[in-house]
């Protein structure tokens, strides 16, 4: 990949060790991935906070950059604990200790504190056509798919170089033509609000990492498609989709493989995750709720049971400001999430859900068990 001399001289060191590496990292990643040069990006978003998925390696690895300082806008992860309410999570003490020093270090070096999945509830919005480097994988769905931004699935540390850099390797989805469908999928019927995320994880598993384009659906809010994202990006690498009259970028590659989408292909997934029958609690937010979301939860509301439901920082904020009355059996959780958090420890067996992703990484991340059911179903349990 060509580098600029001022590029070359940062990786010759002239910016400090961190800021050579961090180059050292974009060159080679641009030259595993034949990209032709390093592009400016507007924002980063950086996963790989949590002390329950990182563990001592990434914490120290994140100490040893803590003295590099980021030049865009860059913002974190959900963490795996409440920052300021970690105590009544039940969160261990020895956990909460190395969460916050995995915080500090990313702060010292700029990255703002809104640890959330879904950045463009909480102010960060790209614009279409803006080119990116963000990681988590529902944050990258979203920001192709439903805003029209332009960023590769990045890796921690690749994200936390653009950081530094402001730049990131020209290949992936940062190149229009690469921004096609590979694999059709039709759906004759009409979803309702679960089947979004149900969708989406069985495209997800068949679709991989190449991008689907989806044909029949009628119509489609912003948080279904959101769902819809989430799925994908939990059962395959998928990191972009297309849904024809609905994204604004629709086009396909010619002579793709068509599928037909069965009721059935969706109902094999909620079997999938119904492994208990009664359950801790029930997890919203998934990724991270929006305000609106929040709203309709806590208007709908009917169940006694213990509610969680994970958002930014910002959100939680409005909510406490503007919701007045929050039933006593909901728990807003802000910087955190109920997968990344560390759910056994705090005595969690089984998890009810409305997301597919949560379903999947509370399974096969969390070792704990599952209910998947929808957001009417789950307002309305006794
Ligand atoms: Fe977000 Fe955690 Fe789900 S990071 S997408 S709420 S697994």
């Amino acid at each position: 990949m060509y580098l600029t001399k001022e590029e070359e001289r940062i990786l010759d060191g002239e910016l400090g060790n961190i800021k050579a590496k961090a180059m050292r990292i974009l060159a080679t990643l641009g030259d595993i991935f034949n990209a032709d040069k390093l592009i400016p990006i507007q924002s980063t978003q950086i996963s790989g906070i949590s002390y329950k998925t990182i563990g001592d390696a990434g914490m120290n690895f994140l100490k040893d950059w803590s003295d590099a300082s980021v030049v865009v806008e860059s913002r974190m992860n959900p963490a795996g604990m409440d920052l300021e309410n970690w105590k009544q999570m039940g969160v261990p003490k020895e956990f909460a200790k190395k969460q916050l020093r995995i915080v500090n270090a990313l702060t010292s070096m700029g990255v703002k504190k809104s640890c959330t999945c879904a950045p463009y509830e909480a102010g960060l919005v790209p614009e279409r056509g803006t080119h990116i480097a963000w990681s988590e994988s529902s944050a990258v769905s979203f920001a192709n798919s439903v805003l029209g931004a332009m960023t590769n699935r990045e890796g921690g540390p690749s994200a936390l170089s653009a950081s530094l850099i402001g730049k990131t390797p020209n290949y992936g989805y940062h190149l229009v033509e690469n921004r096609l469908g590979e694999i059709k999928f039709k759906v004759n019927f009409d979803l309702n609000d679960l089947d979004f995320s149900l969708l989406g994880y069985h495209i997800g598993k068949i679709a991989q990492n190449r991008i689907p384009v989806i044909e029949g659906i009628k119509k489609a809010n912003r948080e279904q498609l959101k769902s819809l994202g989430a799925g994908a990006a939990a059962s395959g690498g998928v990191g972009m989709f297309m849904v024809k009259h609905i994204t604004s970028e629709y086009s396909e590659r010619d002579n793709i493989e068509v599928l037909n989408v069965h009721q059935s292909d969706l109902e094999n997934i909620v079997n999938q995750f119904a492994n208990c029958s009664s359950y801790d609690v029930i997890a919203f937010g998934c990724p991270h709720s929006s305000f609106k979301e929040i709203k309709q939860i806590i208007d709908n509301v009917k169940t006694t049971k213990e509610i969680w439901i994970c958002t930014a920082r910002e959100i939680k904020e409005r909510a406490l400001k503007e919701l007045k009355l929050i039933p006593k059996n909901i728990k807003i959780l802000a910087d955190t999430c109920m997968v990344v958090a560390p759910v056994k420890e705090i005595g969690i067996d089984c998890i009810a859900t409305n997301s597919t992703k949560c379903a999947h990484y509370s399974q096969n991340l969390s070792r704990i068990k599952t209910l998947l059911k929808s957001k009417e179903d789950l307002l309305n349990e006794t």
